[in-house]
């Protein structure tokens, strides 16, 4: 496992002075209601008239308790993959919406998210830089600063402890306390789903099933193998822009021709890429490489010399093995799928203008055993991170003029179909709807 440090600094100063301005003099600030009826607005047009949301919709910290409510705590968020927990007692430990939690694997080998929040005196049980050497039974496990290894959760403050499964195990000095009952006392567990080795968490509990409405997307990425690949590469990045800025860059590929004219456009030209018709729960786009590389591509395949790039996964269809593909399950899931691996993206929003995210990559277990493969993870990172800065750069830039007075709205190119469809995402749960509900569903940009 390999995770950098955030080390990563944008190129010039990106919000302090923003935010100061919109709240005095930038932008007439708008009330909830308005942006929303903009964002309303903005998603009953059609793709050919689509225009972008009110900037507010990114910057206004009621849009953000609204999203927080009735997007985020309300629908399913991934948390980890399933390799990240191999073993009973593997846990890894993140603060999501304001809740600490815990993922981790019981003796039972359930995968469980439970609050880390003790239920004596409210204490996090594992604050970050946990282990209080030699006080705590837990042990770093990896280079990822919160993953870990445990026999049991032992709470530093005044040592009561917890099963895996949040069960309390025992608490000292406790015997004068009249009518009290340890069963009364846990961790608190969060509903949780694995959906194709994802573990996605719904903080508020009545969400619906997750698997629901995705068995089309299930199939679509059979072959990929999900629950059994491995989680080999990570790295956190503090993000100073709206989670929603980082999803829209995710998801359009119109931004090749700009920003990754080198990186990706070279390889995957905007003009060629597409999306699918829109789904209830889900946004998919593809990514087709220009003919030459595909040809390439398949060539390498043949060759079989694989010392010095990642083989492509077993099992691809020639289809698969000739595109990236893009994943957006609503409102935070993010993957991308090439031929050689898999790209997902964690995301944690904070603020209206503030993002934890970690990048991974996820590689075929075959590839783990490559005698190279060190050499070839640490080109997969260069590689990932080589476009991502690109990607923070541009986010952060949006971020900024989000803020000002010289903003203005403006239209959507048809290849921002997935920017359109989020969109209409967002209007629907502002309605209490889901996409397609209505059914003026969009189509697919190819037959
Ligand atoms: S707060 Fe955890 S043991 Fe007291
Ligand atoms: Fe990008």
């Amino acid at each position: 496992m390999s995770s950098g440090a955030v080390d990563w600094k944008p190129t010039f100063e990106p919000l302090a002075f923003a935010r100061q301005l919109s709240t005095r003099t930038a932008q007439r600030q708008l009330s909830l209601a308005e942006i929303q009826h903009g964002i309303l607005e903005a998603a009953a047009r059609p793709l050919s008239r689509a225009t972008t949301l009110p900037a507010q919709a990114y910057t206004n910290e009621e849009v953000f308790a609204w999203e927080v409510e009735h997007l985020l705590r309300a629908g399913w968020q991934c948390v980890a993959h399933v390799s990240q927990l191999p073993a009973a007692g593997d846990f890894l430990n993140l603060d999501l919406l304001g809740e600490p939690l815990i993922v981790v694997r019981g003796k039972d080998d359930s995968i469980r998210v439970l609050s880390r929040v003790c239920p004596h005196r409210s204490m996090d049980i594992m604050p970050e830089g946990f282990g209080y050497d030699g006080h705590s039974p837990a042990q770093a496990r990896g280079s990822q600063p919160d993953c870990g290894h445990t026999r049991l959760f032992l709470c530093p403050y005044h040592a009561w402890t917890f099963e895996l499964d949040g069960r309390l195990k025992a608490c000292p000095e406790m015997q004068q306390a009249e009518d009290f009952c340890r069963d009364d006392f846990f961790l608190k567990p969060f509903r949780s789903e694995i959906w194709q080795g994802f573990v996605f968490v719904n903080l508020d509990g009545n969400a619906p099933p997750l698997a629901e409405d995705l068995a089309e997307m299930t199939a679509d990425l059979a072959a990929f193998r999900l629950p059994k690949m491995k989680l080999a590469i990570a790295r956190e990045w503090d993000c100073p822009f709206n989670w929603k800025v980082l999803v829209e860059n995710f998801m359009e590929s119109y931004h090749h021709l700009g920003i990754h004219h080198k990186s990706l456009q070279p390889m995957m030209p905007a003009r060629d890429t597409w999306t699918e018709q829109e789904r209830r729960r889900y946004v998919r786009a593809h990514l087709p490489y220009k003919d030459s590389v595909r040809e390439a591509y398949l060539q390498f395949e043949e060759r079989g010399d694989f010392s010095t790039a990642l083989p492509p996964l077993p099992g691809l269809s020639d289809d698969q093995k000739s595109e990236w593909g893009l994943f957006l399950i609503h409102p935070t899931f993010l993957l991308a799928t090439a031929p050689d691996r898999v790209i997902w993206y964690r995301l944690q929003p904070i603020g209206p203008d503030r993002l934890k995210l970690l990048t991974t990559t996820l590689l075929a277990p075959e590839a783990l055993e490559l005698p190279n493969f060190e050499q070839l993870r640490a080109q997969a990172t260069e590689q990932l991170t080589a476009f991502h800065l690109e990607d923070m750069e541009v986010c952060t830039a949006v971020q900024r003029g989000l803020y000002a007075s010289g903003w203005q709205p403006g239209r959507l190119s048809h290849l921002e179909m997935p920017v359109w469809l989020f969109h209409r995402y967002l209007a629907a749960r502002i309605r209490g709807d889901w996409p397609t509900d209505n059914g003026s569903t969009a189509a697919s940009q190819r037959p």
